[in-house]
């Protein structure tokens, strides 16, 4: 269901990393009933995006799936051209894979935090900048959307070197803002709190210390719907987002207004 005019991303085209996620498999059908046509990667098999695609019932002629791990550059710069293979023009890139390791920093292994800062932070530096050559070789005043959360401003416990690649993305928005705006594209991030899909229910499912915390931490009082994230993106990808730059969007239920009494 549109939350906006229907045709608010008519003709344009958006690429979604990590779109066959819990999330963004939402936001994905999001973009789709705004008339956008969408590449959706992800580094699931064919196969399952197969599966998914069909169960979402997401239109064959403006829905593509483009297998990638953007974690490598390579990779993150044949999504791009794949994009503009199949569309015609690039137009919005979000910026969504990302991952989630518990532990205590005293146990925190070293792969994992090479692991983490490829999948949340180089990713979203590699398709941004690939994105953005391309924009700027075409002429497309285009926007840039980074997925952080609020845990970039707050030091939510057993996940720091998470919250360290949103903290990190979030300087990234802000300096790719400041250098492409003389282009005319536009880079602003939206951050979500906790979202009853995906990384955060997998967490509220079976780490009881998360959820004793995690109850207390939105002050709305009940799990985000991942739809509140995908209108986010909505709103920014439009036209009605196109004197806005620099900016993390907080979509939280005020969960940042964190710790609570
Ligand atoms: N769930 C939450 O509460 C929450 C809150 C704030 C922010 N976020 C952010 O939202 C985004 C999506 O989270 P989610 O909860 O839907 O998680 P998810 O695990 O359901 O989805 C992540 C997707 O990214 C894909 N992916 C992982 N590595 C990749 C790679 N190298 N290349 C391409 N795709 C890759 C995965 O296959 C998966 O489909 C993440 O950036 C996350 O940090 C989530």
């Amino acid at each position: 269901m549109p939350t906006f005019a229907s045709d608010c991303l008519k003709d344009r085209t958006v690429l979604i990393t990590g779109g066959l996620g819990a999330i963004g498999q939402v936001v994905v059908g999001r973009l789709l009933a705004h008339s956008a046509r969408v590449a959706v990667n992800d580094i699931l098999n064919e196969e399952t995006a197969r599966q998914i695609f069909d169960q979402q019932k997401w239109p064959v002629d403006r829905a593509r799936y483009v297998r990638a791990d953007v974690t490598q550059a390579r990779e993150a710069q044949r999504l791009v051209q794949e994009t503009i293979t199949a569309f015609g023009r690039l137009d919005v890139a979000l910026c969504h894979a990302g991952m989630a390791h518990t532990s205590s920093i005293l146990d925190y292994p070293e792969a994992e935090w090479d692991k983490i800062l490829a999948v949340n932070l180089k990713s979203a530096f590699l398709v941004a900048q690939a994105a953005a050559r391309s924009m700027v070789k075409h002429g497309v005043k285009g926007k840039i959307i980074f997925t952080s959360s609020w845990v970039q401003d707050v030091p939510w416990p057993d996940i720091t070197p998470y919250n360290v690649t949103k903290s990190g993305m979030k300087m990234l928005m802000r300096g790719m803002a400041r250098e492409l705006a003389a282009h005319g594209i536009r880079v602003n991030a939206v951050a979500p709190g906790i979202v009853g899909v995906g990384m955060a229910k997998r967490q509220w499912d079976t780490e009881p210390d998360y959820r004793r915390r995690a109850e207390k931490a939105i002050p709305l009082g009940y799990l985000q719907p991942p739809e509140s994230v995908a209108d986010a993106m909505v709103f920014l990808s439009s036209d009605a987002a196109d004197y806005i730059t620099g900016v993390t969007l907080l979509v939280d239920g005020g969960a940042s207004l964190y710790p609570m009494d």
